[in-house]
């Protein structure tokens, strides 16, 4: 293939010139109506009722959990197979970790979930969840939807109620994901106290970096923009109530995420597209696509192989014929610095990365590169 195909550059759209032309005149740069339009659309497209916007999803997810008060005497619940800012964002706060393993879909097992805390925690005198073993407040679930597939959240609703935990939506690459319950469409971004999307290049819409947290109360919207705008109390002596962060997105970043947005119909049905055609040209012997609820907004393609292999080693040959693919993470729990975190029952969660890896799925990606990928990938094996 003489041209590269990147694993998602983002969707290029012909009048982003002339919008941000229009900016650049009126010297909007960091402010401006595009930052409440952008907002909107976001509103509209999750059926949200209420979202503030940040510098980026990492952001979001600090801002979020940082709201829930952590630190280092608490605890957080998550997958082990997330991008490494989920964690980051954890750590952040003094918070410590605890790893539950993931589905086959690569989202978090509810079953295990539900295990963990139904054997390994008890509610104190002020109904707080406590770990038996640390001793530690169990505060938070971070419930993470990766490659655009929503957790099956009603038991992680129900559980999270009966044990008193706050959930906090990791929905960077969910945005406009949803599952239907009787007829009814439910968003991912709608679960949770506070929801993280993120719009980094890579992501389903994009706006050259950013981030957006929604909430259900306006008291929660107020308090997220409150900490992302350096937690000022008064606008014109600068007085700070807290120490809070420089996390505010430009009206630049905000006119191309605006524009991405008002796209996000035509681009769900060009990545529902490249699933279909990567169905068809898979071959079925050797790999099978992780299973994509009607709702999921096909973010990226992510195969299973049959068989565990060094997908480094396939990496490298798919670069060779100018394919970029990527194994699914490295499991958090394996990284340098998390052994001293507690894990549970992580069979499924430590090979994932020897047996899925992501496929090219940028909206750009014609029917004919689809067959090249799927061919280069059969030739491998
Ligand atoms: C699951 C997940 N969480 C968090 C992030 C962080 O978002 P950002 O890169 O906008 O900081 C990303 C992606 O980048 C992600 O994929």
């Amino acid at each position: 293939m003489k041209n590269k195909i990147f694993l998602h550059e983002p969707t290029k759209l012909k009048n982003n010139y002339q919008l941000i032309k229009n900016e650049l005149i009126k010297n909007n740069l960091v402010i401006g109506n595009n930052i409440g339009n952008f907002r909107n659309e976001i509103i509209n497209i999750n059926k949200a009722k209420f979202c503030s916007l940040v510098s980026s999803g990492t952001a979001a997810l600090h801002l979020s959990l940082f709201c829930n008060q952590l630190d280092e005497n608490c605890e957080v619940l998550l997958p082990a197979i997330s991008f490494i800012a989920s964690l980051n964002a954890i750590l952040y706060t003094k918070a410590n970790p605890i790893f539950i393993d993931v589905d086959t879909n690569l989202n978090l097992n509810i079953q295990d979930l539900c295990d963990f805390l139904e054997k390994n925690t008890f509610q104190d005198k002020k109904n707080r969840c406590i770990n038996k073993k640390t001793k530690k407040h169990i505060k938070c679930i971070l419930l993470i939807h990766v490659f655009g597939n929503i957790v099956d959240y009603s038991k992680v609703l129900n559980i999270s109620r009966k044990k008193n935990i706050s959930i906090v939506e990791d929905a960077a690459e969910s945005f406009g994901s949803y599952v239907k319950i009787k007829n009814k469409k439910f968003f991912s971004g709608s679960f949770g106290r506070f929801a993280c999307f993120s719009f980094n290049g890579n992501k389903i819409i994009s706006s050259a970096g950013g981030g957006a947290v929604l909430s259900n109360l306006k008291k929660d919207q107020s308090t997220i923009d409150h900490y992302s705008n350096q937690a000022k109390s008064n606008a014109i002596t600068f007085q700070h109530n807290d120490i809070g962060f420089n996390y505010r997105l430009s009206n630049i970043h905000a006119t191309i995420g605006f524009n991405q947005a008002r796209s996000f119909r035509s681009i769900l049905s060009k990545k529902k597209l490249i699933f279909e055609n990567y169905n068809k040209y898979l071959d079925k012997n050797l790999f099978k696509t992780i299973k994509y609820d009607t709702g999921a907004n096909y973010w990226l393609i992510v195969i299973k192989i049959f068989k565990e292999i060094n997908t480094v080693k396939l990496t490298n040959y798919m670069n060779l014929k100018n394919i970029e693919i990527r194994p699914v993470w490295y499991p958090l729990h394996l990284q340098k610095f998390t052994n001293k975190y507690q894990k549970y029952n992580l069979k499924y969660a430590s090979s994932v990365y020897k047996k899925y890896i992501c496929l090219p799925s940028s909206t750009s990606l014609t029917e004919s590169k689809i067959k090249f990928i799927c061919n280069s990938l059969k030739d491998y094996f």
